[in-house]
């Protein structure tokens, strides 16, 4: 199976296998740090589509995701905004540079086969002085932490394509992109906010 449509096997579970922590972490996550965005928006893999409702209503969204039955969900959020939803590799983005205001991913940079790639690609299109917001988890520096993450992550990369143990961001920075701000958001500093801007 190609990589990235492992998502397509789960995708009728995805919203309830995570109902626990969208209900008790990731949706107060969305609601702090997307709510206030406005403008061309690019949602890089929206998944099921779990951010759409948290966008203001007057911003333009752009949704892409390479699982085909994810987007399907996508397509039933129910939005005053207008969304746009395609079936397209973050790694090799088909739109043209300098093209949004900003940049979002949440819990997507850990499924990415070439992480590295698609940061590029994300600094690309989004204008200068442009911000990328990532809510990620990644690979803690607490060592009983991340040897735990080390142990797990042959599991988790063959079931779904899911690598636990990222340093998110030093990929971020190795992209160019400069890092503003980042926050540990919960169980240290595994799930993490960080705020980068397009310098060029
Ligand atoms: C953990 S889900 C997160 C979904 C959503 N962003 C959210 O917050 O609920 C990861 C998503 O990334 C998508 N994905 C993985 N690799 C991708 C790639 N190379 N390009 C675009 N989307 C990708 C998967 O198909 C999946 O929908």
């Amino acid at each position: 199976m190609k990589h990235g449509t492992k998502y397509d096997r789960i995708a009728h579970l995805y919203n309830i296998l995570e109902w626990p922590f969208e209900h008790y972490l990731f949706n107060y996550w969305r609601k702090e740090f997307i709510t206030q965005l406005e403008g061309k928006i690019l949602d890089v893999g929206i998944g099921t589509g779990n951010n759409i409702g948290y966008y203001p209503h007057n911003s333009e969204i752009v949704g892409i995701d390479l699982s085909k039955k994810m987007l399907k969900y996508s397509r039933n959020v129910d939005t005053p905004n207008k969304v746009n939803l395609i079936l397209m590799d973050a790694q090799m983005l088909g739109f043209e540079d300098n093209s949004f205001d900003y940049v979002v991913s949440t819990f997507v940079m850990c499924n990415i086969y070439k992480p590295h790639l698609a940061l590029k690609e994300l600094r690309r299109v989004c204008k200068p002085g442009g911000l990328i917001i990532n809510i990620e988890h990644l690979r803690s520096e607490t060592k009983s932490i991340s040897f735990i993450q080390d142990l797990f992550n042959p599991f988790t990369k063959y079931l779904l394509g899911e690598y636990i143990n990222r340093d998110i961001v030093y990929f971020i920075q190795s992209s160019g992109l400069e890092v503003i701000e980042t926050k540990n958001l919960k169980f240290k500093d595994v799930f993490k906010l960080i705020i980068s801007r397009n310098i060029d």
